[in-house]
């Protein structure tokens, strides 16, 4: 079994634009203590679900993008005690949050989470068994979206799943309010795209294989499992 470190590869070289994405990062930085309320009230139930139906076994290579505070992280760790479980989140405190409560919780686990751009992601090709992204989609671009979903496709082996959380656009009266909120703070809240994403997931050379939407007091989910 490879040791976590060469799992990871060099930082690419040439960073990306950081436009929003810059703003976003301070946003989640400031909001790291209090992040975990949130998750556990609004996003709980859907990242169950994720993992249910994700095939993720123990002794897997791991991989979640944009873990937040680490909610699904310790999840993932908790079902892959003897497999790696590698995270990241654009913000650093996010990420650093992450990888101390996982090792706390579970200090025998192999664990790793860093700050890394979901856009451009440090690994080697075909790294790992099973990868996460929960709620991360709406505060990227079209092309940043499409971007992240081949670094998903190309850091995944032949075979293995993505499993994606977005927030689910079944709901008339959640999207209009989710649109002022987006406008007033877009670099938090980002826009939802949940209708376009199956079409994307395509177009980045996966197969969908599962579609499930999730509630959870008023806010929707919608869990897709795809296959490279
Ligand atoms: C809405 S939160 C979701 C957190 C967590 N996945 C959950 O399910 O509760 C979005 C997270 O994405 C992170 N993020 C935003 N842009 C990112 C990027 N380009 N690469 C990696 N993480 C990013 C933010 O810092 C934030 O922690």
């Amino acid at each position: 079994m490879p040791r976590l470190e060469e799992l990871v590869t060099q930082w690419p070289a040439g960073a990306l634009p950081m436009t929003l994405a810059e703003r976003t990062s301070r946003v989640y930085d400031h909001l790291a203590a209090v992040y975990p309320l949130s998750t556990m009230l609004f996003h709980s139930r859907a990242h169950r679900r994720a993992l249910a139906r994700s095939g993720v076994r123990d002794g897997m290579n791991v991989l979640e993008a944009a873990t937040g505070s680490g909610e699904m992280f310790r999840r993932l760790v908790k079902v892959n005690p003897s497999g790696a479980t590698i995270g990241f989140d654009l913000s650093p405190n996010m990420a650093a949050r992450t990888g101390r409560q996982a090792r706390r919780r579970f200090p025998a686990a192999r664990t790793l989470c860093q700050a890394v751009d979901a856009r451009q992601m440090p690994f080697r090709n075909e790294t790992f068994d099973a990868a996460f992204c929960c709620y991360l989609l709406e505060l990227l671009s079209g092309d940043d979206i499409a971007r992240t979903l081949a670094e998903f496709h190309r850091v995944l082996r032949p075979g293995c799943r993505l499993t994606l959380v977005l927030i689910g656009q079944n709901t008339a009266i959640f999207n209009s309010v989710y649109k002022v909120a987006g406008r007033l703070a877009p670099a938090f809240w980002g826009r939802q795209v949940e209708r376009r994403v199956p079409e994307l997931i395509e177009s980045a050379q996966f197969r969908l294989l599962e579609d499930h939407f999730v509630r959870q007091i008023y806010y929707p989910s919608r869990v897709l499992v795809a296959q490279k």
